[in-house]
Parts: structure tokens; sequence; C-alpha cells
């Protein structure tokens, strides 16, 4: 994924987090998932006074995305943190996006505001991911 495509995708998970709901970690991160046919999901973190019930912006993206019927998805992008340290996809997500995504599907993280957009691959976050053998 080239540099222009990566900070494209960025800026709408930026755009996505305005919508954040956060006011118990104060910690906003929005999400861009690029489907195949050229359909981008926006998502954002919704959190709940039982903690425990909080959704993340990229589970929020691909559920939505997946419920409308797309499957097959390009590349990803999270928005959130700071340049210093930016917003990586937990492992619940990693596990989720590996669903439906390869290893080789690129993550862009970007912090909220500042700092460039970095490029890895599924797989980086997630070497190994557990999959049904016969999927
Ligand atoms: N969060 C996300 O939305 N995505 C991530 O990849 C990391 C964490 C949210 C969950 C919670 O609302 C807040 O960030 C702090 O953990």
């Amino acid at each position: 994924m080239n540099e222009k495509d990566a900070m494209t995708l960025a800026a709408e998970a930026r755009e996505a987090a305005a919508a954040s709901y956060s006011p118990y970690s104060g910690y906003p991160v929005g999400a861009a998932l690029l489907a195949r046919d050229g359909s981008v999901w926006r998502g954002c973190n919704v959190e709940n006074a039982s903690y425990g019930l909080t959704m993340c912006a990229e589970r929020t993206a691909l559920f939505k995305a997946v419920s409308e019927g797309r499957r097959d998805f390009a590349a990803i992008a999270i928005a959130g943190g700071t340049p210093d340290a930016p917003a990586v996809p937990c492992g619940a997500c990693r596990q989720a996006l590996a669903e439906f995504c390869t290893p080789e599907t690129p993550v862009v993280v970007v912090p909220l505001s500042g700092g460039g957009p970095v490029v890895r691959t599924l797989g980086d976050y997630l070497p190994h991911a557990f999959g049904f053998p016969s999927k």
C-alpha cells in the first residue's frame, strides 16, 4: 500500500474518531475499513458504564461492513493515541480481523493528530492466527 492511499484511509479513520463515545477512558479511536468493492466502513469505539461491554473502533467498522454484506477487505486504518504512542489494534480486534482478512492485509496506524501513518500487515500484528482448518 502506497503512502498516499495510506494517508487517505488514515484521514477517514481520523474523521471516524470524531463520533467516538469514550467518556470513561477519554481515549477516542476511529477506524476505516476498505472493502474490495471500494466502499469504506467507518467505526469508532463505543464505551459503556459496564466497562467490559465496550466495543473497539475496529470491530465496530468490521461488524458494520459484514452485516451489510461485505466480506472481502483490502486494508484497515486506525486513528488514536499520540505521535509517541499511536493506537494499535487490541488482541480481540486482531483475531476478529483475521476472520475476514489475510496475513498480508495492510494495517495503517496513525495518531489522532500529528505524525504520519505507519503501515504494517495483519500478520505482523497477529502471527500464527488461529483459524479452523476447514475454512
Ligand atoms: N480501543 C479501540 O477502540 N481500539 C483499539 O485498538 C484499542 C482500544 C478503545 C477501547 C476503549 O474504548 C479505549 O480505546 C481505551 O482502551
